[in-house]
Order: C-alpha cells, then structure tokens, then sequence
C-alpha cells in the first residue's frame, strides 16, 4: 500500500508534489457531482485547508462516491494537478476512491452553521467542526510552545501526582477519592465522621488542585522545574471560564523573587502568543472571522506590549475611583471579582496588567509575607475579556513564619511535615505560578466559554461523555 500524505504536507511544499502520485485519506466535508464528474472537498485535520478531489465516471465506483454523505472517510489515490487558475492552488485527480465508512444523511454536522450551544451536545462529533479543529490544533501547539520555552530557559519537565493527600490551596474545594462502597461507608465511633483510615489510602485521598506542593520539592533539587497537567476543583463555579477538570502549568524556581516570576509568566506568554501567530495563521483567520474582528491584531499587540504592574492597594483605589457601578462591592481586603479584573485591564489600562501584594487573608498560607504584616508577595496576571490568566506568589521560605501561618488559619501542621522539612534543609528564596491553560486558549481563539476549549468539559452537574 502507498504511503499515506497529509493534506498540511502537500500545502507546504505542493511544487514538490506536483504530478506525483499520493494517498490522501481524510472525510468528506462536501461533495458535489454531475453525471460523469464529481468533486469532493477532502478534510483531514493535519490544517485548516482542505483538498479539492476530481472523480471522474471512468471510476468503477463513481456512483457509489457521488452518493456519499459528508463526514464519510475514504481514501483516494491520485495526481497531484496543479490549477494556476482555481482558487484553489491544486487538486488532486483520483484514479482510485476507497470507500471505509459512509456517513447516512441524519450525520448531525451537514455543511451549515451550528450554534456552540448545540455543538456541546455533540461534543463527541465537534472535533470536526472547523471551530474546533482549530482550537484542538491551537491548543496542541501551544502546549508544545509552553514546553520549547520553558526547556530553552532550561527548566526540566516534572510530573506532580494526580492523586493527593494535601489540600494545597487549602481552600477545601476538592474531590474525595475513595474505594469505599458508598453505601456503608465506615464511621469513627465518637462523632461519625468518616473513617478514612480504613479506606484504600489510609487517610483522605483526593484530586489535586495543584501540583504546587509537591514542585516545590523538586524545585529544592532540580532548581528550575514545571508541572503541566490536569486539577481539579470541586468549586461550586457555574461560570464561563470555571471548570472542575482543568489543564495547568505550574513553573516552580529556586533562588527567584515575586519579580522574576512576574518576568517569567510575561515572557512566556508572549511567547506562546508570538508561536500561536506564526504557526496557527489559518485557524486565526478562521476564528477572526467567525468571532472576533480584532483577534489577530490583539494577539499581535500583546506580543509586543510592556505588561502593566500594579500592587492590589492601587488597584482598590482605581476601581473605588472610578465612579463605576459594580455588582460585587469594592473595599480594602476583599477579593476582586472577574468583573473588576476585566474593568482595571480592559477599561483603565487596555492591556495585560498583573497585580501583586495582595492581603494575606484572602491568599492561600504559603505565600511569602510582606514586611507590612498585612500583605503577601501574590501576583495575579489579568488578561482584558477574560481576567485572571496567571496566579502566583513567591513562598514562605521562612520556617517559623510558615509554622506561625498554618496554625492562624487552623490547618494541621502535620499534614505539611514533608513541606515544612524544605524549610528546614537548605531553605531558599523560590517562587513560581500557575497558569490556567483552558483560559490563556480563550485569549487565543477568542472563544468566551472555557467549555468550548475543553475536549469534554466537566462542570458543574455535568460530566458527559
Ligand atoms: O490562582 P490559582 O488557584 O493558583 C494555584 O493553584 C497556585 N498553586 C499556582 C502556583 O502558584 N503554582 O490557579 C492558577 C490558575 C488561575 O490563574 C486560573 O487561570 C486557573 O489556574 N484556574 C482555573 N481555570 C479553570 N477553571 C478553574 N476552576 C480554575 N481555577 C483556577
Ligand atoms: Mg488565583
């Protein structure tokens, strides 16, 4: 059998292909045919550009081809035909049609507009939407962009357990993993609460909201690690950009400060906005004119844009200032809310801004205090239309502050023993971030709900597919 090509290949260098003999396989997208003539617009996913097939009646099959629905797979053989003329630069002229899987007419996805709404009830079959495809192939490469950037800086790649016994937000908002038969979970006899020492891992086991924790051990070693992986968070959140199955990638750095960190997530960002631009340029078109004008030009501005810095004091000022009505109230030691992240980067500076020095009560207990006791070394990254992106501090490095902070908020010290002992042995200046993967894919495509970034998503009361 011949080799198969993929369409993305034959584009890139098609002078090279010209009046060569090729094996495409791919689905129909659309299909039109008289009585000795047929065409076929052939999509494989390898890009956004499809490939026009001429089938001839000469085939001994033609009739069955020109009966074929769209989304049918097959496999053709044939010339590669250069048309200087068309609007398309070639097409490929079939001597051979293999049909593999017909696709009758109640195929859900025929050639029209569906809403989002609809395609995530489908979510199975969307992939082939050129939506989709292109926020799948979006992501794809912005994955591997994190990764180039990040070992060039000569980072090493970690994988942080999946499964935990530390909440390492400290926020409670997590998911139990447990073998108990639900139906007869055991109790301790004096107060009913569950007995997790009888369960699989002996003690509370759940999803991890974080790989935090446990890349801080690495980072104490290996100096310069990341985690790029699933988290899960058990937040009651019914919100476009919440999801309870997330994608994050954790930088971890030792001898680093809150502004190093600040410097890093910049720079990584442009650079993955910088590869998007350079690798996706289809799929951005596509998207631009579907949903947003402006995508590419704001991608553009973003990539050479000095991010604007502002501490959490300033920007309570700003918004209290502003005149604005906001939903949720503004005062000094209360969280910001998505609609007063969007307001200070969309509105006030028209940019990527961060925000640093957060009061300490509203950050999680390993963030490194300030001088002022009121404040920590956080910085949130804050993206116009979307809000918070990246969150990050630099650490406690200090034992006896961390041991005093765990015991302020009621946590158990004892729980944090192995966390503690990097206090303990060669403790160091370190910091680092998360960045929310799904949400910098929204700032790419410039799609708003985080559910159509996400293959399956999995939100609240809902876990299909
Ligand atoms: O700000 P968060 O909660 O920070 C941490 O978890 C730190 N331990 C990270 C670190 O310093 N290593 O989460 C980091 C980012 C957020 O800025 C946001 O982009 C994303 O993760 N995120 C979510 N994305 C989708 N759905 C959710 N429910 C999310 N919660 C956080
Ligand atoms: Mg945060």
């Amino acid at each position: 059998m011949m080799k198969k090509t993929q369409i993305e290949k034959i584009y890139e260098n098609y002078e090279d292909f010209t009046g060569q003999s090729l094996l495409v396989c791919g689905w129909i997208r659309s299909l039109r045919s008289s009585k000795n003539i047929g065409f076929i617009t052939l999509g494989d996913g390898s890009c956004h550009r499809t490939l026009q097939i001429v089938f001839k009646e000469e085939l001994k099959n033609f009739d069955e081809i020109s009966r074929l629905g769209v989304g049918s797979s097959i496999g053709v053989t044939g010339i590669l035909v250069a048309t200087p003329k068309a609007k398309q630069p070639f097409e490929l002229h079939a001597n051979n049609i293999s049909i593999y899987g017909e696709s009758p007419s109640d195929y859900p996805l025929q050639k029209k507009k569906h809403s989002l709404e609809f395609l995530r009830t489908i979510a199975h079959l969307r992939p082939r939407t050129n939506t989709f495809l292109a926020v799948f192939r979006i992501r794809s490469n912005a994955s591997l962009a994190m990764h180039r950037f990040l070992q060039e800086d000569g980072f090493n790649y970690i994988h942080t357990p999946i499964i935990t016994s530390s909440d390492a937000e400290g926020a409670g908002e997590v998911f139990t993993v447990t073998d108990f038969n639900l139906e007869k979970i055991p109790k301790t006899d004096q107060n009913e609460k569950v007995d997790f020492s009888k369960d699989f891992f002996g003690k509370h086991a759940m999803l991890t909201v974080s790989g935090q924790l446990q890349a801080e051990c690495m980072a104490m070693a290996l100096s310069k690690v990341y985690t790029f992986g699933p988290t899960f968070r058990a937040e009651n959140s019914n919100t476009q950009r919440h999801a309870a199955e997330f994608w994050m990638l954790e930088p971890e750095v030792a001898f680093a400060n809150l502004n190093d960190m600040i410097e890093l997530s910049s720079r990584l960002v442009k650079y993955v906005v910088k590869s998007t631009l350079e690798s996706c340029e289809y799929d951005l078109e596509f998207l631009a004119k579907t949903y947003d004008e402006s995508l590419i030009s704001r991608l553009e501005k973003t990539t050479d844009e000095d991010f604007e810095v502002i501490d959490y004091t300033k920007a309570i000022d700003l918004l209290l200032k502003s005149g604005h009505n906001f939903e949720y109230g503004v005062e000094w030691g209360r969280d910001l809310q998505t609609e007063h992240e969007k307001y200070l980067s969309q509105t006030v500076f028209g940019k990527p801004i961060f925000v640093t020095d957060y009061p300490k009560d509203i950050k999680a207990f390993y963030m490194r205090q300030n001088g002022d006791g009121k404040t920590v070394a956080a910085m949130d990254m804050l993206f116009p239309s979307i809000g918070e992106i990246v969150g990050g501090s630099q650490r406690e490095e200090r034992l006896d502050i961390l041991c005093e902070r765990i015991k302020e908020l009621g946590l158990k010290e004892k729980n944090y023993w192995w966390y503690l002992d990097l206090r303990r042995y060669g403790s160091v200046e370190h910091a680092g971030f998360g960045l929310g993967f799904e949400r910098l894919i929204m700032y790419l495509t410039s799609l708003t709900n985080i559910r159509d970034v996400l293959l399956f998503p999995r939100t609240v009361k809902n876990a299909d597919f």
